[in-house]
C-alpha cells in the first residue's frame, strides 16, 4: 500500500502531472486502467487563485475523479497558499508544489526548478501551504539546478527540511534542471534519498516507459512508489500492465491490448476530448496522443500518416475504424 497523507492507494503508482496532457480525459483513462491517484498539469499559482477558472469543463473536478491532485508553480508564499486553498475548495484532494519545471520562461521568474536555488523560500512556501490546507501536500523536485555534484547540496537541504516538516511525499525526478529531459534519470540518487530518510514517502519519476522496467526500478531503488509520466501518453494501459507485473505475471500474461482494443481506447479517449474542447481544437490537440498511440499498431507508419491527416472528428473516427476495426489489421 502507498500512503500519501490520508490518501491510501492499493498500488504503488500514480500519474505524474503532465502539462498539456493530463486533462480530465487522460486522467479518466488512467483511472479506468487502475491508476488510483492522478494529477492535472501544473497551474500558475496566480491563475489558480481565480475560482471561476474551475467552472470551465476542463478544470472542473467531477465526483468520479477522486482522489485527484493539483500542482502549482510560483514564488510568493501568500499566493501559493491562496492557490492551494482555492484548489482544495474546488475539490482537489492533494496539492503538489512544483520545484522541478525546467522551462526557461518559468526559470526566469525564479519558479519551478529555480526553487533549487532558493532553499529557504522553498521551505517557506511549503510551510505556508501547509497552514492553508488540510489535505496532503507533496513536492516534485529535481536533484539539482546544474549537474555538478556540489549543485546537489540544495536538493539535499530542501528534502531534509521538508521531511523534518512532515511533508506527505516527495517525488524525485533525478535529473538536473539544466538537463531538462536529456540524459538518463539517475535512479541511484533517488534510492540514496530513500536510504537516508527511510520513513519519508519518496516517489520516483524519470524514464518510466515499460512496465517490467518500471517495477524493476521501483524494487531496486527501495522507493515507495513511482509517478508515471510520458510512459502513459498514448499508452494508458501501462497502469494495468504495472498491476499485472506486481501480481507476478510474466511475458504474455501481462495485459497487452489487441489492435481492436487499442482502437476502442483511442475512440473513447477522443470522445472524452470532444466534450472538453471545440471540435477543431480536440482533433489537433489529440494528434500528440495519436502519435504515441500508433506506436503499438503493426502498421505504425501508415496509421500515423493517416491519423495526422484527419481534420474533423468524423474523419478521425473513420480512420480509427479502418485501421483498428479488426483484430487482424
Ligand atoms: C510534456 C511534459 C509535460 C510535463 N508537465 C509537468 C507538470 O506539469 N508538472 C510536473 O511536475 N512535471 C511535469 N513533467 C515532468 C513529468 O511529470 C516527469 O517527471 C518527467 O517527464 C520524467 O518522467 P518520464 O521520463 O517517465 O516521462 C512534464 C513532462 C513532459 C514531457
Amino acid at each position: 500500500m502507498l500512503k500519501i497523507g490520508n490518501i491510501k492507494l492499493e498500488q504503488p503508482f500514480i500519474q505524474s502531472p503532465l502539462s498539456g496532457y493530463s486533462d480530465r480525459a487522460m486522467r479518466t483513462l488512467a483511472r479506468q486502467f487502475g491508476c488510483e491517484l492522478t494529477f492535472s498539469g501544473v497551474l500558475l499559482a496566480k491563475s489558480a487563485c481565480h475560482r471561476p477558472l474551475f467552472n470551465k469543463a476542463n478544470y472542473r473536478i467531477t465526483d468520479d475523479e477522486h482522489p485527484v491532485g493539483a500542482q502549482i508553480l510560483g514564488t510568493e508564499p501568500d499566493v501559493m497558499a491562496l492557490a492551494a486553498k482555492t484548489l482544495r475548495d474546488v475539490g482537489y484532494d492533494c496539492i503538489c508544489l512544483n520545484y522541478a519545471c525546467p522551462a526557461p520562461k518559468v526559470l526566469r521568474r525564479g519558479r519551478g526548478g529555480a526553487m533549487l536555488k532558493t532553499p529557504a523560500l522553498a521551505i517557506e512556501i511549503f510551510k505556508r501551504v501547509r497552514e492553508a490546507v488540510d489535505c496532503p501536500i507533496t513536492v516534485k523536485i529535481r536533484t539539482g539546478f546544474g549537474k555538478a555534484s556540489e549543485e546537489q547540496e540544495n536538493f539535499w537541504e530542501i528534502c531534509e527540511k521538508l521531511i523534518a516538516e512532515n511533508i506527505d511525499a516527495i517525488t524525485v525526478h533525478p535529473r538536473a534542471v539544466t538537463q531538462a529531459y536529456r540524459g538518463k534519470a539517475d535512479w541511484e540518487l533517488s534510492a540514496k534519498l530513500k536510504g537516508k530518510f527511510p520513513h519519508a514517502t519518496i516517489l520516483g519519476s524519470g524514464d518510466l516507459f515499460e512496465a517490467v522496467d518500471v517495477i524493476n526500478k521501483l524494487k531496486a531503488s527501495g522507493l515507495d512508489g513511482v509517478a508515471i509520466a510520458r510512459g502513459a501518453i498514448g499508452a494508458p494501459w501501462i497502469y494495468r500492465q504495472l498491476t499485472d507485473v506486481l501480481d507476478g505475471k510474466i511475458g504474455d500474461e501481462i495485459y497487452s491490448p489487441s489492435v481492436k482494443e487499442q482502437g476502442e481506447i483511442i475512440l473513447a479517449h477522443y470522445e472524452m476530448l470532444s466534450k472538453l474542447y471545440y471540435v477543431q481544437k480536440s482533433v489537433k490537440y489529440f494528434r500528440k496522443f495519436l502519435a504515441n498511440y500508433c506506436k503499438a499498431h503493426p502498421q505504425r507508419k501508415k496509421v500515423h500518416r493517416e491519423l495526422m491527416m484527419a481534420n474533423t472528428g468524423d474523419e478521425l473516427r473513420e480512420i480509427i475504424k479502418e485501421f483498428y476495426g479488426h483484430e487482424d489489421t
